[in-house]
C-alpha cells in the first residue's frame, strides 16, 4: 500500500511484477501456440469504442458493467468490455476482400466494472479465436477443440476440465414447445441459466410465475433440462423442425470431436446458456472438472452480428478464454512453472581499469545476440559474482588484470564454477561467450 492511499491501485486491476508477467507469457505463448497450429492469424483492435458498439449488441449484463465515459470532444466511449463486437466492426469493413473462411486471435486487456470475487476482475487478459465465414458445423467443432488444445499445452487433461456445450436455437424451441411464449423467453433463459444456483423450488416457482407456465409444464421443462439428455429432446419435442435441425448440429459436433479424439472432453448440457445477446446456435462454456472455479472459456456461434454492425452477412463463431481463472486452475494443478532469472552472461571486471574493455565486450556480445548484464558501478569482485548468481547468469566472464596483460579473460560456468581462458579477440568479436577456450 503507497503512503498516499489515493495513489493505491483500483480494486480488481493487477500490477504484474516478473514473476506474475511470466505466468502470464507462459498463458499467452500456449495460445499462440495453439493458434499457429491450427492456423489463425493474430489481430488487435483500439482498447477505447465507441460506446454504441456495445449498447446495443453485447446485452444488458455487460452493458451494465461498462466503463463508459465522454472524450474531451464529447464523444460517448467505453473501453473495451469485450471484444467481439471489435471483431464484427473490423471485418464488416474487409472481410469482401479476405478468404474465407477467416481464422484470426487476438489476445485484448478487457475491462468490466464487476463486483469483484474469485475469478472475476475488472481488467483481464482474452484469449479471442473466431472463425468468421463458414457456416457448418466443421467451424464449430474447430474452435471447441483450439480451446481443448490451448488447455492440453499447458498440461491439463480430461480430468481437469470439461467443454460443456449447449444451442441456442435449441434451448429457444425446447422453451417454446414447453408452452413458453415468446415474450418470455428472455426470462425462461435467465431460469434455465440459473438452475445449478438456485433451489428447485425457486426455479419451478420462477417459471410459474414469471414465464405463465402450469405446474406440470413447468416440471416437465426442468425435468428436461436437468438431464440434459438429447435423446428425451428428440423423443418430447423432436417433430419440431427447430429442434431436429439443431439435434443433427449437436450429433454431427460431436461425432466431428469424437473423431479428433476430443470426445472425453466434451458434455451435451442445456444448461449452458451464455449471457451475451448475439448468439445464434452452438454455445459452449469451460469448466474445472471439480466445478469450483468460474468459467475459464465461453463462446458460441453468432451468425447475425457482422450484419448488425453493418457488414455484409457472415456466419461467425468462436470464444473468449480469460488469464484469471485459467491461472488460477494452473496454480491449483501446479502447472505454472517456478520462475527464474536468467542471462547469458555477467561480465564482471576486477577493477576500474578493465571497465574500458568490460564496455567493449559487453557491447560486443550483445550485438552477438547474448543477454549480458555487468555492474553499472565498479564493485568489489565478490560482490560482483553474487550478483552475477542473482540475475542466474549462466556464464561470467572475469576481466582480471594479469590475464588482460596476456590477451585473455576467464570464462566461468555459474553452475560448476569450471573456468576456462578465451582470447580477449574472440571476446570483443562476440564469440567464446560459451566458455568455448578455443572461440
Ligand atoms: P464471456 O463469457 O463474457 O464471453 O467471457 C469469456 C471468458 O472471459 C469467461 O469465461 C472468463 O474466463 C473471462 N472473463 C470474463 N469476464 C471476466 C472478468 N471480469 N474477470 C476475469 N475473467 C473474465 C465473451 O466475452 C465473448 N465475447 C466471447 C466470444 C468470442 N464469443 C464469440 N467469440
Amino acid at each position: 500500500m503507497p503512503k498516499n492511499p489515493a495513489l493505491a491501485r483500483l480494486p480488481g486491476f493487477r500490477d504484474f511484477p516478473p514473476e506474475d508477467l511470466a505466468v502470464r507469457s507462459h498463458i499467452f505463448r500456449a495460445w499462440r501456440e495453439a493458434c499457429r497450429r491450427y492456423g489463425f492469424q493474430e489481430y488487435d483492435g483500439p482498447p477505447l469504442e465507441p460506446l454504441d458498439l456495445y449498447t446495443e449488441k453485447s446485452g444488458e449484463e455487460i452493458v451494465g458493467q461498462l466503463y463508459a465515459f465522454r472524450d474531451r470532444g464529447g464523444r460517448h466511449v467505453a473501453l473495451r468490455p469485450e471484444m467481439t463486437p471489435s471483431l464484427a466492426r473490423i471485418l464488416a469493413e474487409r472481410a469482401q476482400a479476405l478468404p474465407k473462411p477467416i481464422r484470426w486471435f487476438s489476445i485484448p486487456q478487457l475491462f468490466r466494472y464487476e463486483r469483484q470475487q474469485r475469478g472475476r476482475l475488472r481488467e483481464h487478459f482474452q484469449w479471442n479465436a473466431d472463425i468468421v465465414g463458414e457456416a457448418g458445423v466443421g467451424a464449430d467443432a474447430e474452435v471447441v477443440a483450439l480451446a481443448v488444445d490451448a488447455l492440453r499445452i499447458l498440461g491439463l487433461g480430461p480430468q481437469d476440465f470439461r467443454v460443456r456445450v449447449s444451442h441456442r436455437q435449441l434451448v429457444s424451441a425446447l422453451l417454446l414447445g414447453s408452452g413458453v411464449a415468446p415474450d418470455k423467453l428472455p426470462v425462461a433463459f435467465g431460469v434455465v441459466d440459473k438452475l445449478e444456483r438456485e433451489s428447485r423450488q425457486r426455479s419451478l416457482d420462477r417459471l410459474r410465475q414469471e414465464c405463465g407456465l402450469g405446474v406440470s409444464e413447468a416440471e416437465a421443462v426442468l425435468q428436461l433440462f436437468e438431464s440434459s439428455d438429447l435423446e428425451r429432446a428428440a423423443e418430447v419435442h423432436g417433430e419440431d423442425p427447430e429442434v431436429a435441425g439443431a439435434l443433427a448440429d449437436l450429433r454431427s459436433l460431436r461425432q466431428v470431436l469424437d473423431e479428433m479424439g476430443m470426445g472425453p472432453f466434451v458434455e451435451f448440457d442445456l444448461r449452458i446458456v451464455r449471457g451475451l445477446a448475439y448468439y445464434t446456435g452452438m454455445v459452449f462454456e469451460l469448466f474445472d472438472r471439480k466445478g469450483e472455479l468460474r468459467a475459464v472459456c465461453g463462446g458460441g456461434r453468432y451468425d447475425r452480428l457482422l450484419e448488425l454492425v453493418g457488414g455484409e452477412p457472415l456466419p461467425a463463431v468462436g470464444f473468449g478464454m480469460g488469464d484469471v481463472v485459467l491461472g488460477e486452475l494452473l496454480a491449483e494443478r501446479n502447472l505454472i512453472p517456478s520462475y527464474r532469472r536468467a542471462v547469458d552472461l555477467f561480465v564482471a571486471a576486477v577493477s576500474e581499469a578493465q571497465r574500458e574493455l568490460l564496455h567493449r565486450i559487453v557491447a560486443a556480445q550483445r550485438a552477438a545476440g547474448k543477454s549480458v548484464v555487468y555492474p553499472l558501478r565498479h564493485q568489489p569482485l565478490r560482490r560482483q559474482l553474487a550478483t552475477a548468481a542473482a540475475e542466474g547468469a549462466e556464464r561470467a566472464v572475469l576481466l582480471g588484470p594479469g590475464e588482460v596483460e596476456r590477451g585473455v579473460a576467464k570464462v566461468r560456468d555459474m553452475a560448476t564454477g569450471r573456468e576456462v581462458e578465451v582470447p580477449l579477440q574472440a571476446l570483443l568479436a562476440g564469440k567464446g561467450g560459451d566458455g568455448d577456450g578455443n572461440a
